[in-house]
């Protein structure tokens, strides 16, 4: 078992170039699976959840290679169409590969993605996007199987713009003879990062960044080269790591578009913010005041993602902060963590109020999800005395080489294992 072990006190400065994003490079593995060819992804991290999605490519027939974070993959001879149950049991989001293999071969195969850390993950919208191109989708009691001997274009209306769903479906939708337009998509950066890809392979498709998006489906497609996105989760998590620790840190490689709403609450929680065509640069000398409640919401929101970093950003902040948590059902498993570190935060429901401690102190703490992990980390930095955080298997899911990242800033923390 690794652990991190973390004496806060110094502060943080100097560069960082934020790795590319795992929430892109995930749905835009499961999309080379659309085309006959050879798709090359540059920027895309080695995590293990990368490891996971070229698992499933490979188990597909694809021949996949990887060199530093540039992953090639040749779906010319795919195979298969079913995803391992222990791949799906690994990373929750295998389920986009659904679209993909369900428009590549018209059938797919995967058990269940089930709940996961942050409380049930339905997968409802993804299967009812899939029937409306004309799907049939048996639900057993072991998982899906789902059958199209030709997808149909059609009108998909999403009831929340889920990012998994709307994945799901612009794979699918690419796949299908015909237009599909789907209504209250997803707006995520990443989705237009999706929709970059998908047109070098040459799809047709318009409209990401917006609530409606636009297939015209059933267009050859050929192999492409792409570059992800940075991943602006990790550049809050830096940011935030800043704001606990103190510091003067510029980070590049992320476009900083994609943080205004978390900029604009550590701004006026006394931070100085500057931010450029590809950097964002974060300086935080004195103390930091609380900020107006921060309600998590689909993209252009604040992001969930970035609620548990944020908070332990803030538990110094003088005065009270509200969080309150819109997203997922369960995702205050850092609160216990925190407080053990010291930090005083009440949470009832949703709702999680943050009262500003004069400082935090060591604990040993337990990350018991990505983003969370990645909060105790922000805050030991800040912490007085060495911090051991255990659970680094969920933080590497997310961040690549984060302790490597954080020393070149100026961070003692160490991998220990
Ligand atoms: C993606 C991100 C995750 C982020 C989340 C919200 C990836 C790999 N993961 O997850 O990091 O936290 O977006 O920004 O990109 N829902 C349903 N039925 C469905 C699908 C979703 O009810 O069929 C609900 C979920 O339970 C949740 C909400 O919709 O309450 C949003 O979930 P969604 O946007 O789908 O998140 P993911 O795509 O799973």
């Amino acid at each position: 078992m690794s652990v991190f072990t973390i004496t806060g006190g110094s502060s943080l400065s100097g560069r960082l170039t934020i790795h590319g994003a795992k929430n892109s490079a995930l749905p835009i593995l499961a999309a080379t699976v659309l085309c006959p060819g050879v798709s090359v992804i540059h920027n895309c991290p080695p995590l293990s959840d990368v490891a996971a999605s070229i698992a499933i490519l490979e188990h597909l027939g694809c021949a996949v290679t990887q060199s530093g974070s540039t992953v090639t993959v040749d779906a010319t001879h795919l195979d298969r169409n079913d995803v391992p149950d222990e791949l799906m049991r690994e990373m929750r989001s295998s389920v986009i590969f659904l679209g993909a293999i369900l428009g590549r071969t018209g059938r797919a195969e995967m058990c269940y993605p089930g709940g996961c850390e942050l409380g049930p993950r339905p997968i409802d919208l993804h299967l009812s996007a899939l029937r409306s191109l004309g799907a049939g989708i048996l639900e057993g009691p072991d998982g899906l199987a789902c059958t199209a001997s030709s997808l149909v274009g059609g009108d998909i209306t999403l009831s929340i713009p889920s990012v998994g769903a709307t994945e799901n479906a612009m794979l699918a939708a690419v796949a299908a003879q015909g237009v599909t337009t789907i209504t209250n998509a997803a707006r995520e950066p990443e989705i237009v990062d999706l929709q970059d890809f998908l047109r070098t392979l040459g799809a047709h498709i318009s409209g990401a960044g917006s609530s409606v998006i636009t297939v015209e489906g059933g267009h050859p497609l050929h192999g492409g080269e792409h570059i992800v996105i940075g991943d602006r989760i990790v550049a809050c998590t830096h940011l935030a790591a800043v704001a606990a620790a103190g510091g003067d840190v510029e980070l590049t490689g992320v476009d900083y578009r994609h943080l205004s709403t978390v900029t604009s609450v550590l701004a006026e929680a006394g931070c100085h913010v500057k931010s450029g065509n590809d950097f964002v640069r974060l300086r935080r000398s004195g103390p930091l005041t609380c900020v107006r409640p921060i309600r998590t919401a689909p993209y252009p929101g604040f992001p969930t993602d970035a609620q548990a970093p944020i908070m332990a950003g803030l538990c110094t902040a003088r005065g009270a902060t509200v969080f309150v948590e819109t997203i997922f059902s369960s995702r205050y498993r850092h609160v216990d963590e925190l407080t053990r570190m010291g930090a005083q935060i009440r949470v009832e429901g949703q709702v999680a109020i943050v009262t500003g401690v004069e400082r935090l102190h060591a604990a040993r703490v337990v990350a018991h999800d990505l983003r969370g992990g990645a909060a105790l980390v922000a805050a030991a930095l800040g912490a007085e005395g060495t911090t051991v955080v255990e659970g680094l298997q969920h933080i590497d899911r997310g961040y690549y080489d984060l302790d490597g990242a954080l020393r070149s800033l100026g961070a003692y923390i160490e991998r220990i294992d």
